[in-house]
């Protein structure tokens, strides 16, 4: 069997969570490969809504296994809060959630790190989630990180010894913080995730593709946040783009089967950076208003925009994507007129490829299309689809060269379209 992978190809918020619940029932596990609570992904089922940092979105269909890979950084604090609250509202977790030994730990001083070296950037603050993901990161990559195997192994003697050396960061920063509630909770973090199966993923997840059996996984931020491909610096710390689910579950490039892009059909932005279509005026607006832009991790006003083609054929390229799933669809209803950017211009020359830096003077080129002026959040089928939106569809196909399979027109888990297939 191979892995499916479903990923952001935009600046994240793209509706991952949601189509992984969708898609659950047709598999027996979904795996998180990267990232950790910085994410946020939504569900929206029988009139509940759900907000899912660390723990994977397969975990409210069935008892499909879900997995935190060693590529996720997991802070044991939230995750006891994140756990406890679904537990409590009839989700029991503990039996069906395996969490790697070499996932890495998010100490509580990697969080007051976070905060420390945004405010040493001053204007120049990458706007993180504040969750400690980059010095989370920075610790692996520079081996001074704790692992979820070392709660297991001398792990006073771990922690402090790591505790100690951001103190000191902290100290040459000037940096006034106060740790005693953070680190108590996280303490109590640490107890609460020794309930649960701490696995040697990589094995786990071969060992079901060897029975047969099939996995989802499920991406977190997006691709344009990826630390290699995305707008850099104004990027997150892991890969997010689909090598990350090789590196982030141990699954060889030869195991990936279908790559899910999802988008929506226009694109947001949440904290600092480059974003070439951005709207200041209304209609961003009336984007953020219809579309509920505010982030579910941090409440912060999601930044709007028309799609971005240019940025999409490139994450669609460094994806591999074989499906593209388009989400919030019933956002545009009531538009006149929908753009597309499918060129920059750059130094007065029209480009169509993703530049090295978009920091600076790149200008949108735009198609425009007819609106379709229909409310979309109550279809059924792809039949009752007006032809100004098949055409704004088939549009997007022609020019990103892959087929989209699945169309979302509101949050519920009902409200997703699945296109008929010619395979
Ligand atoms: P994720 O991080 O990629 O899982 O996405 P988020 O959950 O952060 O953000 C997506 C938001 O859009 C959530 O509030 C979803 O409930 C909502 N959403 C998802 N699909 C649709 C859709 O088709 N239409 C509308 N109006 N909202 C949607
Ligand atoms: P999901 O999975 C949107 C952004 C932050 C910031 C940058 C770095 O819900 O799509 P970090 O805390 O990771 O160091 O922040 O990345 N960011 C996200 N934006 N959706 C996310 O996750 C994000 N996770 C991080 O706003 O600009
Ligand atoms: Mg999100």
């Amino acid at each position: 069997m191979k892995v499916d992978v479903l990923l952001g190809l935009q600046w994240g918020d793209e509706g991952k969570g949601k189509v992984v619940d969708v898609l659950t029932p047709k598999y027996d596990v979904v795996a998180r490969f990267q990232g950790g609570p910085n994410a946020g992904h939504t569900l929206e089922f029988e009139g509940q809504k759900y907000v899912l940092r660390s723990i994977p979105s397969g975990i409210f269909q069935g008892d499909k296994v879900n997995i935190i890979g060693n590529g996720v950084v997991l802070d044991p604090a939230l995750f006891k809060a994140e756990a406890e609250a679904l537990e409590a509202s009839g989700h029991p977790l503990k039996e069906r959630l395996h969490i790697s030994k070499k996932a890495h730990l998010i100490l509580p001083t990697h969080r007051i790190l976070d905060a420390a070296y945004e405010a040493a950037k001053g204007d120049a603050k990458v706007g993180t989630t504040g969750k400690g993901i980059g010095p989370t990161y920075t610790d692996k990559v520079s081996r001074n990180g704790v692992r979820v195997g070392d709660i297991l192994h001398n792990f006073e003697q771990k922690y402090g010894a790591v505790k100690a050396r951001h103190e000191q960061i902290l100290k040459s920063l000037n940096y006034e913080y106060d740790l005693t509630e953070l680190e108590k909770a996280w303490m109590e973090g640490i107890e609460y995730l020794k309930q649960f199966h701490f696995v040697d993923s990589e094995h786990e997840v071969n060992n079901y593709l060897k029975d047969g059996k099939s996995v989802l996984c499920e991406g977190a931020q997006g691709t344009m946040l990826d630390i290699d491909f995305g707008s850099y610096p104004f990027v997150t710390s892991s890969n997010t783009v689909c090598a990350g689910a090789c590196t982030g579950l141990g699954v060889a490039p030869n195991r990936i089967g279908e790559v899910f892009g999802i988008f929506k059909a226009y694109c947001t932005r949440v904290g600092a950076g480059p974003f070439p279509t951005e709207l200041f005026d209304e209609t961003g607006d009336k984007m953020c208003t219809l579309g509920h832009e505010f982030g579910s991790v941090t409440g912060r006003k999601r930044r709007c925009g028309w799609i971005d083609l240019v940025a999409l054929k490139y994450s669609v390229m460094i994806n591999g994507v074989t499906k593209l799933i388009m989400m919030k669809s019933d956002v545009l209803d009531t538009f006149d007129t929908i753009k597309a950017c499918v060129a920059y211009k750059v130094d007065g020359e029209e480009i169509d490829y993703f530049p090295y830096d978009i920091t600076e003077g790149v200008e949108p080129v735009y198609a425009e299309l007819p609106g379709w002026k229909t409310d979309m959040t109550k279809m059924q089928s792809e039949d009752e689809f007006p032809e100004e939106f098949n055409a704004y569809l088939t549009f997007l196909e022609e020019q990103l060269g892959v087929e989209i399979k699945i169309v979302s027109v509101g949050p519920d888990r009902a409200q997703t379209i699945e296109r008929y297939t010619e395979e």
